[in-house]
C-alpha cells in the first residue's frame, strides 16, 4: 500500500512559544514548595501470592481467577474475561467493539495485538457531513452508521491460537453460563441501562437492555441475555467463524439494513487483527512498554514521560502546584502531536522514531516557563516531521503463576456504544467511527481534534487512545496498567505510574488518588474533586490556568509486583471493579 507522508495542519494556530528563556528543572524544583502538594487518600490494596486478576466487573474477575487456577495462563484468562465482560459490563465489555491487548511472557517474549474495530468499505471521508460540509450531530456516535467493524472475537481467536493452553471452548464457556443464568444489576448498572434508555428505544424494536413491561431497571433486578448465550455457543463451537460468518454474521448484516448501516458479510469475513511491535522507553529505571499505532497512547505516554524525567517531581509535591504545571506543560504538547500526527499506520506514515526521539521532546519543553501556563492557542505540533475516542471503555490486567502478564483495554467507545443491539444476536455493535476526525479540526466526542492522518477510509483504523502498558525493572516484569476514559486514558496512565514510581503509592492508592487532565485543546485542567489544595488551585488560576471542575472519569486497574514476588491488585473504586486472585 502506498503510504503517504501527512502534511502539518494545524496552521491556525502559531507555532511553538520559543520567545522566553527555558528554565533549568532542577533549578526549578529546588524552589518548588511542597507545601501545597495534595494529601494522597489512604487506600488498601489486595494483594495475591502467585496470580491476580483485576476488571471492572466482579464476576469477570472470578472467571479470570478460576481459569488461571484451572490451569489455564493469562492468556486463556484474557479470552474468559473479555467474553465474561462483554455479558456482564454492557456499558463496555463487548463483542462488538474492539480493543488493543499487550503481553509480556515469563520468558520476556511480548506482542501487541490490535484487534481495532475497522472502517467499512463502503465508508468515505465526509460521511458524516452534510452538503455544506459541517459535520452532522450524532450521526458518528449514535445509531448503525456509527459502527466500525467488530475485531473482538477474532482478536480474542488469535489470541488464543498463538498463546492459549486449555481448549478455546473450556474459555468461552464461563461466559456462555454467566449470559444463560443471568446477573444482578449494581446501582450504577440499573442507572446507566436507565439513562440510556430513550437511545435503546430509538434504534431497537427490543432489546434485553429495555424491560420488557416498559419499566425502569432496579439495583438487584437480575438481567438475563438468552441471545447473547446462543451467540457466544457460536463462537465457543466454531471460533471466530461463529461471528464472522454463518448466522451471528447473518444478522449483523440484516440489522445493517434495517438502519442503513454500512457493514456488510464481505467486511466481517475480510476483518483481520494486527500483530504489532511494542513500543519501548525508559522512566527512572523503568523499561516501559506500551502500544504502538493506531493507538496515539503509547507514542504520547511515552513523550510525556521523557518530558517530564528531567523535573524533580516527588520533590515538588504530589499535585502541588510546581508538579502540576510541569505536567500540564507536557500533556499540552503531546496532545497537540497527537492531533497532527497520530493515525492508522498502515495508511500512512506515523513518523514514531521522531516523536520519541529524546532532542525533539527535551526541545518540545523548552519553551515552559517555571510558574507560567503556556496557553494553548500558542502551542502547535513539533516541526520539522514527516508530518501526518470513550468514557466508556474498559480495561483489565491479568499476571498468572508463572509471570505472565496481559494489559487489555477494550471498547465500545461511549457508553453502550451506538445504542444499537443487533437483533436476534443480543449484543451491542460499538460507535469507534466517531474516534476518527470527522471534518478536520471539528471536535468529537471527547474534543479531541484531528486532521488527514485520522480521517475516515475504507478498512482504515480509527485512532485510539487506548494506552495498555506494562512495566519491568532490571528484566523483572514491575507493572501492569491501563484504563478506559476516552482522551483522558493517556493522561490517566501517566499519573498511574507517575503515582507508584515518583510518589511511592501503593497500587490501591495510585488509580484510587483524585486526578487531573489536560490535552491542548480545550485550553483547560480538569480537576477532580480532591485532586487539588484551594490554595494549589489560587496559585494555578494565579499562573494562567483555567481550571474546570469534573466528575470522576477512568476506571484504572493496577498490579504491581513487589520486591517479595507478591502481586499487589488496585481496582478503581469509580466503579464495581475487582482484584482478586490466590
Ligand atoms: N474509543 C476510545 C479510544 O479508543 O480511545
Amino acid at each position: 500500500m502506498k503510504r503517504p507522508f501527512y502534511p502539518v495542519l494545524v496552521a491556525l494556530l502559531a507555532a511553538c512559544t520559543t520567545t522566553s528563556p527555558s528554565t533549568s528543572p532542577t533549578t526549578v524544583a529546588t524552589v518548588a514548595a511542597t507545601s501545597l502538594a495534595a494529601p494522597v487518600p489512604a487506600a488498601t490494596p489486595i494483594i495475591m501470592a502467585r496470580a491476580m486478576v483485576v476488571s471492572a466487573h466482579p464476576e469477570a474477575t472470578r472467571i479470570g481467577v478460576e481459569i488461571l487456577q484451572r490451569g489455564g495462563n493469562a492468556y486463556d484468562a484474557a479470552v474468559a474475561v473479555q467474553f465474561a465482560l462483554a455479558v456482564a459490563l454492557p456499558v463496555a465489555g463487548n463483542i462488538g467493539g474492539g480493543g488493543f491487548l499487550l503481553y509480556r511472557g515469563t520468558d520476556g517474549a511480548e506482542g501487541a495485538l490490535d484487534f481495532r474495530e475497522t472502517a467499512p468499505a463502503a465508508a468515505t471521508r465526509d460521511m458524516y457531513l452534510d452538503a455544506a460540509g459541517n459535520v452532522v450531530p450524532d450521526l458518528s456516535t449514535l445509531g448503525h452508521r456509527a459502527a466500525g467493524v467488530p475485531g473482538t472475537v477474532a482478536g480474542m481467536w488469535e489470541l488464543h491460537q498463538k498463546l492459549g493452553k486449555l481448549p478455546w471452548k473450556d474459555v468461552v464457556e464461563p461466559a456462555v453460563q454467566l449470559a444463560m443464568q443471568g446477573l444482578k444489576l449494581t446501582e450504577k448498572e440499573a442507572a446507566g441501562l436507565n439513562r440510556t434508555r430513550p437511545d435503546f428505544v430509538r434504534f431497537n424494536p427490543s432489546s434485553a437492555y429495555l424491560k420488557t413491561d416498559g419499566g425502569s431497571w432496579q439495583a438487584g433486578e437480575t438481567i438475563y441475555h438468552p441471545q447473547l448465550a446462543r451467540t457466544l455457543e457460536y463462537i465457543r463451537d466454531q471460533g471466530r467463524d461463529g461471528f464472522y460468518t454463518g448466522p451471528t454474521a447473518k444478522l449483523i448484516v440484516a440489522e445493517m439494513q434495517r438502519g442503513q448501516g454500512l457493514i456488510t458479510q464481505a467486511d466481517l469475513a475480510g476483518y483481520r487483527p494486527q500483530w504489532r511491535k511494542p513500543l519501548h522507553g525508559h522512566y527512572r529505571g523503568y523499561e516501559v512498554l506500551t502500544f504502538p499505532p493506531p493507538s496515539s497512547g503509547g507514542v504520547a505516554l511515552l513523550q510525556m514521560l521523557q518530558m517530564l524525567e528531567p523535573y524533580n517531581l516527588a520533590a515538588a509535591g504530589w499535585h502541588s502546584p510546581q508538579a502540576t504545571h510541569w505536567i500540564t506543560e507536557a500533556e499540552r504538547r503531546v496532545y497537540a502531536d497527537r492531533a497532527t500526527y497520530l493515525g492508522d499506520p498502515d495508511f500512512g506514515r506515523v513518523p514514531v522514531a521522531q516523536l520519541l526521539a529524546p532532542t525533539y521532546n527535551q526541545q518540545r519543553m523548552a519553551s515552559t516557563l517555571p510558574h507560567r501556563a503556556t496557553p494553548s492557542a500558542q502551542v502547535a505540533a513539533g516541526t520539522g516531521l514527516p508530518a501526518y475516542e470513550s468514557d466508556q471503555t474498559t480495561h483489565y490486567n491479568i499476571v498468572d503463576a508463572q509471570g505472565n502478564a496481559v494489559s487489555c483495554t477494550t471498547t465500545l467507545n461511549g457508553a453502550y456504544g451506538s445504542k444499537v443491539v443487533v437483533a436476534g444476536a443480543g449484543f451491542i455493535l460499538n460507535n469507534e467511527m466517531d474516534d476518527f476526525s470527522s471534518k478536520a479540526g471539528t471536535p468529537n466526542a471527547y474534543g479531541l481534534v484531528g486532521g488527514v492522518a485520522n480521517a475516515i477510509a475504507p478498512g482504515k483504523r480509527m485512532l485510539s487512545s487506548m494506552t495498555p502498558t506494562i512495566l519491568t525493572k532490571g528484566n523483572k516484569l514491575a507493572l501492569v496498567v491501563g484504563t478506559p476514559g476516552g482522551s483522558t486514558i493517556i493522561t490517566s496512565v501517566l499519573q498511574g505510574i507517575l503515582n507508584v514510581v515518583d510518589y511511592g503509592q501503593n497500587a490501591q492508592q495510585a488509580v484510587a488518588a483524585p486526578r487531573l487532565h489536560h490535552q491542548w485543546l480545550p485550553d483547560q485542567l480538569d480537576v477532580e474533586v480532591g485532586a487539588l489544595l484551594p490554595a494549589a488551585q489560587d496559585s494555578l488560576r494565579a499562573w494562567g490556568y483555567q481550571l474546570s471542575p469534573r466528575n470522576a472519569w477512568g476506571r484504572m486497574e493496577i498490579i504491581r509486583v513487589l520486591p517479595s514476588g507478591q502481586l499487589e491488585g488496585g481496582a478503581d473504586p469509580r466503579g464495581d471493579d475487582a482484584a482478586a486472585g490466590y
